[in-house]
């Protein structure tokens, strides 16, 4: 997935500040198309989540970009995001370009339930395989995919940076 790669930690769920309380917040959160508003936010979820983060300005193309499938897991009143994920669908194609959710929220399903959304996007727009890149050691998100029914295709040596490390690439299906 991109070219970077994801802060190394295990992948568990993190303590969240606010505790219990919080935590039960992070299921609230509804799931809309990304705007250029939620852009700030986003960059700053890719920094906690990213050792080699994509820049606003990126994610700013990508959330005007008309192929793209930008959505946000965020607090209906504002000021809070859960979540993002980035799909490109191009003809019967679809990539899955990022996929980050925050610490506090990991392991309650919310990064399921977004890369499910955007891939039913995907799907609605005529994708029937999906592709992706991930960290060898990304085990958390190796788990995600493959309960998504994902497998391994290839492997791009020494794809990622900061540190160095293989990518395994995956492909799935989705259908209508
Ligand atoms: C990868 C990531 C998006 C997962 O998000 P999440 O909201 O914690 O994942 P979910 O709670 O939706 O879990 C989805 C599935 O993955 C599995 N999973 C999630 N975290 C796991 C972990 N640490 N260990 C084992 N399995 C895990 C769950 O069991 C679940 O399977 P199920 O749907 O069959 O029950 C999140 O850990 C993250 O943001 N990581 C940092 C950024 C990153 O690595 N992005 C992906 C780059 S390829």
């Amino acid at each position: 997935m991109g070219d970077r790669s994801h802060q190394m930690d295990d992948g568990a769920p993190a303590r969240s500040i606010g505790g219990d309380a919080a935590r039960a917040a992070c299921r609230e959160f509804t799931f809309r198309r990304a705007s250029l508003d939620d852009v700030p936010a986003v960059a700053t979820l890719e920094r906690i989540a990213f050792t080699d983060p994509w820049s606003a300005p990126e994610f700013e193309q990508l959330a005007l970009a008309a192929r793209s499938i930008f959505l946000v897991a965020a607090d209906p009143a504002g000021g809070h995001l859960a979540g993002y994920v980035i799909v490109v669908a191009v003809m019967d194609e679809a990539e899955v370009l990022n996929l980050a959710v925050s610490p506090g929220c990991r392991g309650l399903g919310v990064g399921g339930m977004l890369l499910d959304a955007a891939l039913s996007e995907a799907a609605a727009a005529g994708a029937t395989s999906v592709f992706l890149e991930v960290r060898e050691s990304n085990a958390a998100a190796r788990a995600l995919y493959l309960s998504r029914g994902f497998s391994e295709i290839s492997r791009r040596s020494r794809y990622y940076r900061k540190p160095v490390e293989d990518a395994l690439v995956l492909r799935g299906a989705v259908q209508r």
